[in-house]
């Protein structure tokens, strides 16, 4: 018989997942098909995220920190180590590896604890069938299941450059990016957007010379450019080379290396060689086998399943959610919508309030922001207050040794309702939440202002901020 569910969900990343979870506690019958294998050939639940993305890229961040602190820093705290510390590469990957696998265990334990019915394999339309539609389960046994509602949550990949597909030894996605064997001498990196910067400084910290060459003439161009100013002065400081407005005309790689030929921003011919080369220039929606044509589900122009407000697709009860529909390609925005979907069928009134989507790029330091950039609201002629404050006058940050940066407030001059929160800095990607739970609920910078912070904490460097909007810091 064939196996009927109120909701079929396709993907196990952080949108699929936790769409089946918020569905079945919702009361539904729930399945969710995913295709990833572990290195056994087991399930990896969890996506992009938790196999090659947020989780493993987090963990390395933590261990090359640690590793340049015990370089760098301990001195400066009277820790005097008896020999020049050493990276153990293959002890650092196993941990990462460690993490990786009590994030799926742990999705494997929550969908047994709901009740979804987990499938492993690559899941397909086939068509509709009498209430719903079959979907095939291409897995060990192929098999077919039939959904009343499906949820299409196949995520994103990597972007290629043309004429250089990956290897994943010396031309290398995120994949790699991840699982280098051992320092490289000369480490190129194609794109400095979220990965280029988080992947670069993981392996400059452990030694490699990281050289990131972008398209782009100006760098962080989305986030605020005083706080974007900082961030390059830090970069640039701690030994990443980054040139921008470059042009690649080639990538070759052989014996010697990889070979990238490219025009700088004055358009003179310049090479690169070096050992590996990650290519980080943005992801494609991943719509590769679900037989998307072959029942009509609708892409956009760019490939993207193509969706409504309330993630919607062209065809009736099926939803897509996540990096493979427009919207900001993050963890994050993925549950939301996972969440707010699985409310929809429920026929209640999800919401995503894309206004109040968080970023953060976990770099040293770390950047953070909620809501609109001041070149926004001046390109938009919206009447603003701006507040500053460096973490170099708060005393936890002195505290920690750890100075670096600003936390920005952008206000409505007339209401000072909070219109953009920019943070460069330590811990950036914790102080941004209260920033987040200010914009949701409409705060003003003075709210912000009068509510007691504790001493000494990163987040009064937030309340004075706040109070800069108003010119009127306390400890500056
Ligand atoms: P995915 O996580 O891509 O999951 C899709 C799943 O569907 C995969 O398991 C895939 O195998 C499966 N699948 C696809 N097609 C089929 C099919 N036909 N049948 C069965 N299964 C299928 N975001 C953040 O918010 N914070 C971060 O710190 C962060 N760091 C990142 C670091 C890196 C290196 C990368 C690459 C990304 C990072 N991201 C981060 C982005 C984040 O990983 C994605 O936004 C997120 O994973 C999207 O979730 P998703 O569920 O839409 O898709
Ligand atoms: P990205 O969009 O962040 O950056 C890509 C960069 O490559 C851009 O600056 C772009 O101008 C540049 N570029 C594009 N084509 C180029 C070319 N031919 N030559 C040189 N430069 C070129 O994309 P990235 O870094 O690949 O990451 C993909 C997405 O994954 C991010 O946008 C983000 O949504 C997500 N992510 C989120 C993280 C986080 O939240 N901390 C961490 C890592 C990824």
């Amino acid at each position: 018989m064939v196996k009927q569910f109120d909701v079929v969900v396709i993907g196990a990343g952080p949108g699929g997942y936790i769409a089946a979870i918020r569905a079945a506690q919702l009361g539904m019958s729930v399945a969710c098909i995913d295709e990833w294998k572990n290195d056994s050939g087991g399930p990896a639940p969890g996506g992009t995220c938790t196999n090659v993305g947020c989780i493993p890229s987090k963990a390395l961040l933590q261990s090359s920190e640690y590793f340049d602190h015990a370089h760098h820093h301990f001195a400066d705290h009277g820790i005097v180590l008896a020999d020049v510390p050493t990276i153990d590469v293959a002890k650092m990957l196993g941990r990462k590896n460690g993490v990786v696998k009590q994030n799926n265990d742990g999705i494997l334990f929550l969908f047994k604890k709901n009740k979804v019915s987990f499938f492993h394999g690559r899941g397909s339309f086939v068509g509709t069938a009498d209430g719903g539609y079959e979907i095939k389960v291409a897995g060990a046994a192929d098999e077919v299941i039939v959904g009343k509602q499906v949820v299409v949550a196949t995520g994103s990949t990597a972007r290629a450059l043309p004429g250089a597909a990956f290897d994943e030894k010396q031309i290398l996605s995120n994949d790699g990016a991840l699982s280098i064997g051992a320092v490289p001498k000369k480490l190129g990196v194609i794109g400095a957007g979220v990965i280029g910067l988080e992947m670069g400084s993981v392996w400059r910290r452990l030694g490699a010379d990281v050289t990131i060459l972008e398209a782009l003439p100006a760098f962080l161009g989305a986030v605020d450019q005083q706080i974007a100013k900082e961030a390059h002065k830090a970069f640039t400081k701690q030994g990443l080379k980054m040139s921008f407005g470059v042009k690649i005309d080639s990538v070759k790689a052989d014996k010697k290396g990889v070979t990238v030929q490219y025009a700088d921003d004055q358009g003179a011919a310049q090479t690169l060689v070096v050992d590996k080369l990650i290519v980080s220039i943005g992801r494609l929606p991943n719509t590769t086998g679900l037989n998307a044509e072959g029942v009509g589900l609708k892409l956009d122009e760019r490939g993207f399943v193509a969706v409504d407000d309330d993630c919607r697709t062209s065809l009736p009860n099926v939803w897509a959610v996540g990096d493979v529909v427009r919207g900001p390609m993050l963890a994050h925005k993925a549950e939301e919508e996972g969440v707010a979907v699985a409310e929809r069928i429920a026929g209640q009134h999800g919401h995503v309030n894309f206004n109040t989507i968080p970023w953060v790029i976990y770099t040293s330091p770390e950047i953070a922001w909620v809501g609109q950039t001041e070149q926004q609201l001046k390109a938009a002629g919206r009447d603003y207050k701006a507040g500053t404050f460096p973490f170099m006058a708060n005393g936890r940050a002195r505290a920690l040794g750890d100075t670096t940066g600003m936390v920005k407030f952008l206000a409505d001059a007339k209401t000072d309702e909070i219109l953009g929160v920019h943070i460069v800095g330590p811990m950036a990607s914790e102080l941004i939440a209260e920033a987040v739970v200010a914009m949701e609920f409409r705060a003003s910078s003075e709210d912000i202002a009068r509510i007691c912070h504790a001493h000494p904490s990163l987040s009064e460097a937030t309340k004075e901020a706040a109070l800069a909007v108003d010119k009127r810091t306390l400890n500056f």
